[in-house]
């Protein structure tokens, strides 16, 4: 059993914006593992605390060869370029939409030790952190859909609540 139950769409939690971690002490690091374990029973690429009902700034992943990672207070420094894909989001289970976002991002972030992080990624990379950033800033992927996408999701998530379907397979963050 993974240790949190995902928050899914309609959850206040993933509107709010969330809080600046102020002490990356033992607290954060068991909350990091319990929500790296989380993301993988789900089969994520990325997870954000407010998706597990924590309003605080980080958010885990793990993509390629990466390993476990977290990433405290991360904030995006420059972003350039335009990539489309197709992304997923575990706290809106089974919905894929094309979305267009900057192609490459430069992110700055603290690591479990604290130390300062850098990171430039493009394409898949740089689209997971926007997203995972967008979940601190409270935005889920469906704020970023046109008015046509975003009436066929909704509609989508209303019949969902009514006959609670499951999950797809693609990976989701
Ligand atoms: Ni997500």
């Amino acid at each position: 059993m993974a240790p949190f139950r995902i928050r899914t769409f309609g959850d206040p939690v993933l509107k709010r914006r969330a809080e600046e971690v102020t002490e990356i002490d033992g607290r954060i690091a068991h909350l990091a593992e319990d929500m790296h374990a989380t993301m993988k029973e789900a089969r994520g690429l990325g997870l954000a605390a407010p998706q597990v009902g924590v309003g605080r700034r980080l958010f885990v992943y793990e993509i390629g060869e990466s390993g476990p990672r977290t990433m405290i207070n991360p904030v995006m420094v420059e972003s350039d370029g335009e990539w489309e894909h197709e992304e997923g989001c575990l706290s809106v289970p089974g919905l894929y939409f094309r979305i267009v976002r900057p192609k490459q991002v430069h992110i700055k972030g603290l690591d479990l030790d604290a130390n300062p992080v850098s990171i430039e990624a493009d394409e898949l990379e740089a689209t997971l952190y926007q997203h995972e950033l967008d979940h601190l800033d409270g935005r889920l992927l469906l704020e970023l859909l046109d008015h046509d996408q975003r009436k066929t999701a909704m509609r989508e998530l209303r019949r969902r609540s009514e006959s609670e379907g499951g999950a797809g397979g693609q990976s989701s963050t």
